[in-house]
């Protein structure tokens, strides 16, 4: 009874700090209020909204996350062409009331974002208050001196991404993370100013907590900082006090703790305890500030690549881009747990943001499901790719871009190593890049170049500096984390390679280099940041399954007019491989720390190796829609404990046609394959560099049935029948009941079947949604990366059989109904539950 009349006192203070921290709760001197809902928004090319007076009384209501890019239609001629999307660009203005009742003078106000793209300014009662460049940074804007403390306010953010093509990919537009308005007394913690620096040593966790405390006010403060550090239970495991003197304008204060046998953060067990800062003058709390913190140990070792406390773990990683496929950029905290749950059972372990930093829920997601995470900084540095991207802005930025990276992400446990650029084109010497097509932005990046593009003699370049600078920015702000580059010039005379600034060596593609690297890079770790670049669309397959088709090739321009890719794995990007030919070098080379596989989804924008009307990519081992393509379980049968036994293609060909059939297969010594019930061999792989077995066979309707066998015992069976005619919708949603807070999704697929139950797998029906309920349709969308229909609507047409649609929770508790429906199919209908 005591003890949990106690653990209850314990839970609430807890709570009641967590809250305070966490939402800086209303009514106190700090608050931090999520800032998403009731934005009035219009897309508009001239500046009038930036005035106070301007009426937007006739625009649009909505809540962020927003991308306007995504609700448009696809089109040729817009400026981000096909590489980008296909989708418009544009000027949009976003404006809301701030209405404050504040007398005390100390008050300070800042609007945070976690991420507007692009060129963002922020104005407050007309005048203007800052601009920030970089669609995927982080940034705050000291609102203060512009405000009427008591009284309405105007804030009129203005969001450029009318210069168009300044990506490689599809960005989205608008603001597409959460905003927050701060408000703080004028002495506080700085933003992300609590680093935790972390060690593990004979059973005890030594935390050294380093705060920036930031003092506004121009006089002396006398302060305590306390710091706590909370388990699970919500006990206090570590604390420190300190009183301090705050003269000048920002001080730092040093705290060590220690946590007696601590619970280490693991990808089985991601175990976070949470830190709490409380700044106190006079005995009451003036700020308050909170984060997870994993207590792990990370090394990169030369000769036995990567270890998480002291085990010897292979990073089986993939690159994944920001989209959220038909819901665009705009973040969702559901799609995003989808996303890194399908990639985790398909036996990821690792993500590589790839080529920005990431919307920070993507990092508490890795945080607590336990993934580890490369964290990448920029796609160019001083040499642009696209006319309009970073590069514009790199000179007056990367320090303050850099910085803040690191700043914001650097507690997140799962980082463990920082990126400082993908395949910049500061590599070589000189890029001659004007005048470059978009489409060829890859072809340009992957030329093999002669020595006179590398770095020459023993005096380091220009370019060289600039490697060693822009790591030492990450180092100042985070001394405990290896840098590396994706890189994919992979000689030692590499610029960046050359600078030394480099501690893990980086390579995208060039598995065949892979055995030159002792040799080449002597004392320094090795991953492969980037690799496989495979192409594939779900459902499709192109035979003779042994043959490899390495696509566009290099005489331009490249046509198919099929715009598929063969679904076997035997369709690459000519830089690229398979993903058996990568993973074989990776798995059989000890000193490789692992790879990041271009890329686990597909993403919008990026068509390779087609133009317009594909509009989205073929690398992803899952499609843009979420349904995952045959080599998910070539992976999945090589990273997981999970018995796999896949058999594909489909069995719906021609009579007499000759098919060839795969299998993926563990934890069996042989399968065997019938058609209709006539044994077609036996197969096994014969040796630890084999990733599947095969068939060649004629084809006859009815049954394809492989079944795998250990020590002579059958312990698995999969058949493939031949589908009748479409007959009936199958919908089957990954959630039935949503929290009715207006942002919880279900992610519903729909299957057109036979009367039978079997997948038609060249269904092309147009399937049209309803609903009822307080719900909405979010998106709509069937894999198909050159489909032109929208992904804001209320129908879609089947893609080798399936499609999806994206079902919204309203704020209000419901009971929602989905109804689809299609020409000659019966209807189906299912239940959600919104609470
Ligand atoms: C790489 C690049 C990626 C993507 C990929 C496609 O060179 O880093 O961003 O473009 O190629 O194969």
């Amino acid at each position: 009874m005591r003890k949990s009349t106690f653990s209850l006192v314990r839970r609430s203070s807890f709570v009641l700090l967590l809250l305070l921290c966490l939402y800086r709760l209303e009514g106190h001197a700090f608050e931090r209020n999520l800032w998403d809902d009731g934005w009035r928004f219009a897309i508009c090319q001239d500046d009038s909204p930036q005035q106070s007076v301007f009426d937007d009384s006739a625009w649009r209501l909505l809540d962020l996350p927003h991308d306007w890019a995504i609700e448009e239609d696809f089109h040729a001629l817009h400026p981000s062409g096909a590489n980008g999307g296909a989708l418009p660009g544009g000027k949009g203005w976003y404006r809301k009331h701030l209405v404050l009742q504040d007398k005390d003078a100390s008050s300070r106000y800042a609007l945070h974002f976690d991420g507007a793209y692009m060129n963002t300014s922020v104005y407050v009662n007309s005048q203007l208050v800052g601009t920030r460049p970089y669609g995927f940074i982080s940034f705050s804007f000291d609102l203060t001196p512009y405000l009427n403390k008591q009284g309405d306010n105007v804030i009129a953010v203005k969001v450029d991404n009318s210069h168009q093509p300044n990506s490689r990919w599809y960005t989205g537009c608008g603001i597409y993370r959460h905003v927050y308005l701060m408000k703080s007394t004028d002495v506080r913690v700085a933003q992300w100013g609590v680093q935790a620096i972390t060690e593990v040593k004979k059973g005890v966790g030594n935390v050294m907590l380093n705060t920036q405390i930031e003092n506004l006010s121009g006089r002396n403060r006398r302060l305590i900082v306390r710091q706590k550090v909370w388990n699970k239970n919500h006990e206090v495991v570590a604390q420190s006090s300190k009183a301090l003197n705050v003269v000048a304008s920002a001080t730092m204060v040093s705290q060590q703790m220690r946590v007696q046998k601590p619970k280490l953060w693991s990808l089985s067990s991601p175990y976070l305890y949470t830190v709490t800062t409380e700044v106190l003058e006079n005995d009451r709390v003036i700020d308050c500030d909170t984060f997870k913190l994993g207590l792990r140990t990370v090394k990169f070792d030369v000769q036995k690549g990567f270890f998480l406390n002291g085990e010897n773990i292979k990073i089986n990683g993939v690159c994944l881009h920001g989209d959220l496929g038909c819901l665009g950029a705009a973040i969702n905290e559901d799609a995003l747990h989808r996303q890194v749950k399908m990639m985790m059972e398909m036996g990821v372990n690792a993500i590589r943001c790839s080529h920005n930093p990431p919307a920070p829920e993507l990092l508490n997601l890795c945080d607590s499901l336990g993934v580890l995470v490369v964290d990448e900084s920029f796609d160019s540095w001083l040499q642009g790719k696209t006319p309009y991207d970073y590069s514009l802005y790199f000179k007056s930025w990367f320090e303050r871009d850099l910085r803040d990276m690191v700043l914001r992400d650097r507690n997140h446990p799962s980082i463990i190593l920082w990126s400082i650029g993908n395949e910049v084109l500061e590599q070589w010497n000189k890029v001659n890049n004007s005048g470059m097509a978009l489409e060829d932005v890859n072809i340009l990046l992957n030329n093999t170049r002669d020595k006179s593009a590398l770095s020459q003699g023993d005096t380091l370049n220009l370019n060289s500096k600039l490697t060693q600078a822009l790591a030492a920015i990450v180092r100042r702000y985070d001394p405990t984390r290896m840098i590396t580059a994706g890189c994919n010039e992979v000689s030692p005379n590499n610029n960046l390679f050359k600078s030394g600034a480099l501690d893990v060596i980086g390579f995208n593609y060039h598995q065949k280099k892979v055995k030159d690297v002792p040799q080449n890079f002597p004392g320094k770790p090795f991953l492969m940041t980037e690799t496989v670049s495979a192409l594939q669309t779900r459902g499709y397959y192109k035979m003779p399954s042994d043959s490899l088709f390495r696509m566009p090739g290099k005489k331009r321009p490249f046509t198919d007019p099929t715009f598929l890719c063969s679904s076997y794995d035997n369709s690459c990007a000519y830089w690229g491989s398979t993903h058996e030919q990568t993973w074989d070098v990776v798995k059989h080379t000890p000193y490789c720390a692992g790879q990041f596989i271009w890329t686990g989804f597909d993403y919008i924008g990026e068509p390779t190796p087609f133009n317009f009307p594909a509009r989205s990519s073929y690398f992803g081992i899952i499609d843009l829609a979420g349904f995952p393509k045959d080599c998910y379980y070539m992976y999945q049968s090589e990273w997981t404990d999970k018995p796999v036994l896949h058999l594909f293609p489909h069995w719906n060909w021609i009579e007499g046609q000759t098919i060839d059939l795969w299998c993926y297969y563990n934890q069996a010594d042989e399968v065997e394959l019938f058609i209709n019930g006539k044994s077609q061999g036996v197969r096994q792989k014969r040796n630890d560099h084999e990733y599947h077995v095969a068939w060649r066979v004629t084809f006859e309707p009815g049954e394809a049935c492989v079944v795998a066998r250990k020590n002579g015992k059958v312990v698995g069976e999969q058949a493939r029948k031949t589908a009748g005619t479409p007959h009936h919708i199958r919908l089957t949603p990954n959630r039935q009941v949503l929290k009715a807070n207006g942002r919880s999704l279900s992610f519903v697929s729909v299957e057109v079947v036979d009367k039978d139950g079997n997948l038609c797998p060249w269904a092309e029906n147009n399937i049209h949604f309803s609903l009822s309920g307080d719900a909405k349709i979010a998106g709509v969308d069937n894999g198909s990366p050159f489909s032109l229909e929208r992904f804001q609507a209320n129908e879609r047409c089947a893609f080798f059989g399936k499609c999806l649609v994206v079902v919204q929770a309203g704020k209000k508790p419901s009971n929602i109904q989905l109804t689809a429906k299609g020409v000659d199919l019966a209807p189906q209908t299912i239940n959600i539950k919104s609470e």
